[in-house]
């Protein structure tokens, strides 16, 4: 039997973020995964496809805030996943509600569990990706919103401890 190696990528389940990047008159956010690598210092990194409109951002600002989608935001994280920031204007489309961040020019998307004020500490190309090691440099927690989770395809809420 062929295994399906591009099925490989769903076995692991992963954090749901809404990363978003701006320069102060453009904006995008796109949904994507991130994981930390380091506590202390806190280090955390995504990769992003060089095609996307966040990533062009990303580039010229060297900044991102990883906005860790809560349940509430399951449609949202749809549907930044499925809609291009050069074709659409995003925080229209879909009535973002943002504030400014206080470190970073990337905006923060109300409605996350956390968000995480990033800047880029270094970056290299991997296939079409390009992978991001960030510094977080301030955040802001929502203890009373749950994260998502992304499992085969599939978004899950995190709240159940399971002993
Ligand atoms: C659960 C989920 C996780 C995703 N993870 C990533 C990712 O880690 N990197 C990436 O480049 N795209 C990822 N995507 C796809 C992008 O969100 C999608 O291509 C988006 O439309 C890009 O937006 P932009 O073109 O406005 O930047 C993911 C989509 C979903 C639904």
């Amino acid at each position: 039997m062929k295994k399906d190696m591009l099925a490989v990528s769903h076995l692991m389940p992963c954090s749901v973020v809404l990363l978003s990047a701006g320069n102060g008159t453009k904006k995008d956010a796109m949904t994507a995964t991130s994981m930390f690598v380091s506590e202390d210092p806190p280090l955390f990194v995504v990769s992003v496809d060089r095609g996307h409109l966040t990533h062009a951002l990303i580039e010229e600002t060297g900044q991102f805030v990883l906005n860790v989608a809560s349940v509430g935001q399951v449609k949202l994280a749809r549907g930044l996943g499925s809609t291009h920031g050069d074709r659409v204007d995003k925080f229209k489309k879909f009535s973002i509600a943002t504030e400014k961040a206080r470190v970073v020019s990337a905006p923060v998307i109300k409605g996350s569990a956390v968000s995480i004020e990033c800047k880029v500490i270094t970056s290299f190309p991997v296939g079409t990706y390009t992978l991001y090691l960030a510094g977080a440099v301030d955040f802001t927690v929502n203890k009373a919103l749950t994260p998502l989770a992304w499992h085969f395809n599939r978004f899950y809420s995190v709240k159940d401890e399971v002993k």
